[in-house]
C-alpha cells in the first residue's frame, strides 16, 4: 500500500510517500526555520501563511520524488492534532481536499504517536517498550502496546524539554532553535560549573512526571545561586550545566521505569532526540536497548506520518470531512491518545 503522508503541525512543510508502512519513497521536508529566525521563535501566523503557499508544491515534489502518480496512492495519512492550530488547518485542509476530489482516502493521525513510530522506519521493533517522546511541545515517557496505544507513565507539569531549550537559548540571544545551538555549545563547555536543580516530583501517581519551569528559571535568573566556584561564568559552561540538568532528569526518570516495569527496550523521538547528550546517556546504558531515529526523522517529517497512517489505513479507519484539528493532546490522564 502506498501511502501519500502531510505534515504541517508547526514550522516544517514536509509530503512523503511511504510503501506498506515502511519504505520511504520520498520524504520532502521544506523548513521554516529561516522565516522565524528573525524573532526567536515560531510566529503561528506566519507560519500558517508560509505553509498555505508551500504545500502544494511540496505535495507535488514528494508525489515526483517517489517516482509514483496520484493514480498510485491508496491512502492520504495527515497530522491533524496536536501543535499549532492555523499551521494543522493548511496539511488538513489540503489532505481532505485531494481526498474528495480523487477519491482516494484519508485519515488525521496525531503527531506524538507519529514521532515514537520514526524508529519503526528503520527497524523491526516489537512491542511492548517504553517510548520517550521529548520535542520542542511534548515530553512523554510512556509504556507503548501498540502504534496507536501508550500507556502515560510521566510528563511534563510545564514547560517542554524542547521548549525550555529554546527559552534559555533566547534568553541568552543564543539564536533560533535553541535546541541545537546549546548542544553545540554545551561540547565546549564544563557541566560541572552549575549545579542547577532536577524537581523532585514525587508526589500522585506520575512518579515519571518531569518539570522544566525551575530549571528554566534557575538558568535565567538565579545563576549566581547554583554556579560552583572556580569555574568561568560564560555561555559554554551554562549550556553544558543546564544540558546535563535538562537531559540528565529525563534520563534517570526513564531508567527508573525501565526498572519498575522490567521493559529495557526504549524508543526515543521527537526535535530533542537529535541530542547528542541523550544520545550517549541513553547508549551508555548497557542493560537497555535504545533505538534512537536517525537526524532526518527526529525532526518534524511526513515519512512518520505515512508509516504510521498505514497501519490505520490497512484496518480501513479513514476519517471524513469532519474531522477538525485540534491543538491539544485529546485526553491526557492515563492513556494515550
Ligand atoms: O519535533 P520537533 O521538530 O517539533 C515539535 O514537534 O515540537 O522538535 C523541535 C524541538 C525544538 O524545541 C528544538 O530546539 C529541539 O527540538 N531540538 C533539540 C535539538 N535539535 C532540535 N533539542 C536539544 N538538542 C538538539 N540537538
Ligand atoms: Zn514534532
Amino acid at each position: 500500500m502506498l501511502v501519500l503522508g502531510i505534515e504541517s503541525s508547526c514550522d516544517e512543510c514536509s509530503a512523503a510517500v511511504v510503501e506498506d508502512g515502511k519504505k520511504i519513497l520520498s520524504n520532502v521536508i521544506a523548513t521554516q526555520i529561516e522565516i522565524h529566525k528573525k524573532y526567536d521563535g515560531v510566529v503561528p501566523e506566519i507560519a500558517s501563511r508560509t505553509h498555505t503557499e508551500w504545500v502544494k508544491g511540496v505535495v507535488e515534489s514528494a508525489i515526483k520524488e517517489s517516482g509514483c502518480t496520484l493514480d498510485d496512492i491508496d491512502g492520504i495519512s495527515v497530522t491533524n492534532r496536536p501543535g499549532l492550530i492555523g499551521s494543522l488547518m493548511v496539511g488538513l485542509s489540503y489532505a481532505k481536499g485531494l481526498s474528495a476530489s480523487s477519491g482516494i482516502p484519508f485519515v488525521g493521525i496525531d503527531h506524538i504517536l507519529a514521532h515514537l513510530y520514526a524508529s519503526q522506519l528503520e527497524n523491526d521493533i516489537e512491542y511492548p517498550f517504553l517510548g520517550l517522546i521529548v520535542s520542542g511541545g511534548h515530553t512523554v515517557i510512556g509504556k507503548v502496546q501498540d502504534f496507536d496505544n501508550v500507556e502515560v507513565l510521566g510528563t511534563t507539569i510545564d514547560d517542554a524539554c524542547g521548549e525550555a531549550y529554546d527559552k534559555v537559548a533566547k534568553h541568552y540571544g543564543l539564536g533560533y532553535p535553541g535546541g541545537v545551538l546549546i548542544d553545540e555549545l554545551a561540547q565546549k563547555g564544563d557541566p560541572a560549573a552549575f549545579n542547577f536543580p532536577d524537581a523532585s516530583l514525587h508526589k500522585g501517581a506520575h512518579r515519571y512526571d518531569v518539570s522544566y519551569s525551575g530549571l528554566k528559571t534557575a538558568v535565567i535568573n538565579q545563576l549566581n545561586q547554583f554556579h560552583n566556584e572556580g569555574y568561568e561564568i560564560n555561555n559554554e559552561n551554562i549550556a553544558a550545566s543546564f544540558q546535563k540538568a535538562a537531559i540528565g532528569m529525563l534520563a534517570k526518570r526513564l531508567f527508573k521505569a525501565a526498572s519498575d516495569t522490567g521493559i529495557n527496550k526504549v524508543v526515543v523521538g521527537g526535535g530533542v532526540a537529535a541530542n547528542s547528550y541523550l544520545r550517549s546517556l541513553l547508549k551508555d546504558k548497557n542493560n537497555l536497548e535504545v533505538y534512537f531515529p536517525s537526524m532526518l526523522l527526529c525532526t518534524d517529517n511526513a515519512a512518520m506520518v505515512a508509516g504510521l497512517g498505514y497501519h490505520y489505513l490497512n484496518r480501513e479507519e479513514y476519517s471524513d470531512l469532519t474531522l477538525n484539528a485540534g491543538s491539544r493532546v485529546m485526553q491526557f490522564k492515563n492513556k494515550y491518545p
